[in-house]
């Protein structure tokens, strides 16, 4: 017999609200889903992702970035903090920052984010409302790989929604989220099966 995989070690990146990371950590409750969260990162205090650790039983750490001069020096922080934890992948997950290649190229290939349009179309943000406002018919989420410019990774999983005739810029964004939910912990899946598309070196 095969011995099992071991399973995939997160470290999940959120500034708000978590309900991404709220998916991860139901799907990591799951007996055959092949990881696990180590680590909840917050650069804000108090926010419901925290809360959502917490009530998972999931070590937490926060740090502002207010007061570090530059997002180096702040990305310099993350990394100490990182390697504290035995982490194999980074999920940014509603994660406000622009992240640098301070923290990017140590973790290339093995650091993701969860984006609310079909990448490589809408970048950057308020996605929903120039969707709307450039009347198209879909749009949708993408998990995709973190590289320097913001993103511009390579994709992972992709999820398409419609656009329907009295869709709001909110309305749209919860249909999306309904289909972020089911990505991300299909884009983890993926990668700790070795069936996500490679990074390419
Ligand atoms: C999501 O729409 C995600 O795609 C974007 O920020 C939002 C975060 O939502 N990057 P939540 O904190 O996961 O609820």
């Amino acid at each position: 017999m095969t011995p099992p995989k071991p399973l995939l070690s997160l470290a999940v990146f959120i500034s708000g609200r978590g309900s991404n990371l709220q998916s991860l950590i139901d799907a990591c409750a799951g007996e055959d889903f092949p990881a696990r969260i180590a680590l909840v990162f917050s650069n804000k205090d108090g926010v419901q992702g925290l809360e959502r650790a917490a009530k998972a039983g999931i070590p937490t750490r926060t740090l502002s970035h207010k007061g570090f001069e530059s997002r180096e020096d702040y990305d310099r922080a993350v990394l100490e903090i990182l390697a504290e934890y035995p982490i194999d992948l980074v999920c940014l997950a509603g994660f406000m920052r622009i992240v640098t290649p301070v923290l990017i190229t140590p973790w290339a290939g093995r650091m993701i984010n969860i984006h609310p349009s079909l990448l490589p179309d809408y970048k950057g943000l308020d996605t929903h409302a120039r969707v709307l406002a450039d009347g198209r018919n879909q749009h949708g989420c993408t998990v995709h790989y973190v590289v320097p410019e913001m993103d511009a990774g390579p994709a992972i999983v992709q999820k398409t929604v419609p656009i329907l005739p009295g869709d709001t810029p909110e309305i749209l964004a919860g249909r999306v989220l309904e289909q972020e939910h089911i990505a991300y912990p299909e884009a983890v899946r993926r990668i700790a099966e070795g069936t996500a598309p490679p990074f390419p070196k």
